[in-house]
């Protein structure tokens, strides 16, 4: 999608010019004015199409109801400029223009709308799906702000494309090259024999079953001057068939996915370069299999983490807290002032908060709080889950430090007081919970199409440029 920004919107040829409906104002449209049904309520993201017969350079106009104008937010705008994207689509609009008439800065989030519900994953698809492809906006719009939108615009499906691939594709060492590629980013990975000697026990057990190689990704944006040192970590599990404790195959057909948040870490190092805050950024992601080959690890298996931790392995599947262990140790050992991960972690996350909110656990209250308003800016919500005693004490072991699991009941939180095991006291933690945001099966909410939905990258890069 070519976005351009034009003088007079009005006189761009298009197949499709929204505008904007307030509560107790009239649009700009002499044509909309008429024809608008008294039953048009102006409800956020409501939407009346009005075929213009040739008498405007717009074939359609699509009216899109905007609420309260006191009460505009960038997430109304940005959902109900996707809800009306989606309504392009329908009438094959090819060429779109916006023009809201307020004073709000707009452009951004109307932007970042279109590009969310212009998304479709069709790379292995021969007949591609309809896309909009020129987007047009007035020239008065916030520049800075709209070519920040394009920014996150681009992580978001950055990241929902390589996490949509499948695993025969988007493999360790896949993630790694592309980890290299990156401009603007040191990037360093490991190999076995590396991730061996850095003691990282917990991380390399995962990565035995298959035959894949594991890569450990260290990538790096310094700016001149750092307000700040934050390290990202990303669950990069590229296929968790559970391993020996094998999943069912239901259970099992999207858990490509389970790296769809080292896809996003990578997309929000992408954006640092791009972006350029100052605070120096660490994302990484200690890249893996989980398979149950011959070479695989076993169920009472004892593991050394990097801290020198022991953990009896009591189930195969929980092995994205096994690679998120080794790669905490691994961040704070870097002395960042704040480290968050973000992980596809407990199908338990998935069942207390459903698709709706990604569950945050941490060890300092100010900087989960934080995270959680910069997600209601950003458009993502996060739900905190408790990080009790009495989890972590379902998860003791008579012969390691502890289990890798404990009951079947409270999963999200006992994963959250696992993790804890592995963060020093010096160093600010926050665990993004996505297992249920980060891969939907269905389209949702009108306008995200089924898979991949860049969980965290909005949230990440609004928090780290606004240090
Ligand atoms: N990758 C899964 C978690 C997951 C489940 C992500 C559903 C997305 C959707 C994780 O590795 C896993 O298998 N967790 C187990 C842990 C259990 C064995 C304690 C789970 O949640 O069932
Ligand atoms: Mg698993
Ligand atoms: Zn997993």
């Amino acid at each position: 999608m070519e976005i351009k920004l034009v003088e007079n919107v009005k006189e761009v040829p298009c197949d499709v010019l929204i505008i904007s409906k307030f509560k107790d104002k009239e649009t700009t449209s002499d044509l909309a004015n008429k024809f608008l049904p008294e039953d048009f309520e102006c409800k956020k993201g409501e939407i009346f199409v009005i075929h213009t017969h040739g008498e405007q350079n717009a074939k359609y106009i699509l009216v899109v109801g905007l609420g309260d104008e006191k009460d505009l937010t960038n997430n109304v705008i940005r959902e109900s400029v996707s809800k009306a994207i989606k309504k392009c689509a329908c009438l094959k609009a090819k060429k779109v223009a916006v023009e809201f008439n307020t004073d709000y800065n707009y452009g951004g989030p109307a932007l970042l709308g279109a590009s969310i519900a212009n998304y479709h994953f069709d790379k292995y698809k021969t007949k591609k799906d309809h896309r909009i492809n020129e987007f047009y906006l007035p020239s008065d719009v916030d520049v800075e702000l709209v070519e920040r939108a394009e920014v996150v615009s681009e992580a978001m499906r950055f990241s929902r494309n390589l996490s949509n691939e499948p695993a025969a594709f988007a493999t360790p060492t896949k993630l790694a090259e592309i980890a290299q590629g990156l401009e603007g980013i040191e990037t360093e990975v490991f190999n076995s024999a590396k991730i061996q000697e850095l003691g990282m026990g917990a991380y390399l057990a995962v990565a035995k079953g298959s035959v894949e190689p594991p890569k450990f990704i260290h990538m790096k944006y310094t700016p001149k001057h750092a307000k700040k040192k934050i390290a990202i970590i990303g669950k990069g599990l590229c296929f968790d068939s559970g391993g020996l404790d094998i999943k069912p195959p239901s259970s099992m057909l999207t858990m490509r996915d389970d790296m769809s948040a080292a896809a996003s870490v990578i997309a929000i190092m992408r954006a640092m370069a791009k972006l350029k805050p100052d605070v120096e950024v660490h994302g990484i992601i200690a890249a893996c299999e989980n398979m149950p080959g011959a070479g695989a690890y076993k169920p009472g298996d004892i593991l050394t983490a990097m801290n020198g931790k022991t953990i009896e392995v009591d189930n195969t599947d929980a092995e994205g807290r096994l690679t998120l262990a080794d790669a905490l140790c691994f961040a704070c050992k870097l002395k960042v002032d704040e480290v968050v991960d973000i992980a596809t972690l407990t199908g338990a996350c998935m069942v207390a908060l459903g698709t709706a909110a990604t569950g945050i656990m941490g060890n300092d209250e100010k900087f989960i709080h934080d995270i959680i308003e910069t997600g209601k800016i950003a458009g993502e919500k996060y739900w905190e889950l408790p990080m009790w005693q009495e989890y972590r004490d379902q998860m003791d072991s008579e012969i390691a430090d502890m289990k890798n699991t404990g009951t079947r009941y409270g999963g999200a939180s006992a994963a959250g007081m696992f993790l804890k095991e592995f963060v020093t006291d010096d160093v600010k933690w926050a665990h993004l919970d996505v297992a249920g945001t980060a891969f939907i099966e269905k389209p949702q909410k009108e306008f995200l199409c089924g898979g991949s939905t860049a969980a965290g990258v909005r949230t990440m890069i609004k928090y780290i440029i606004e240090q």
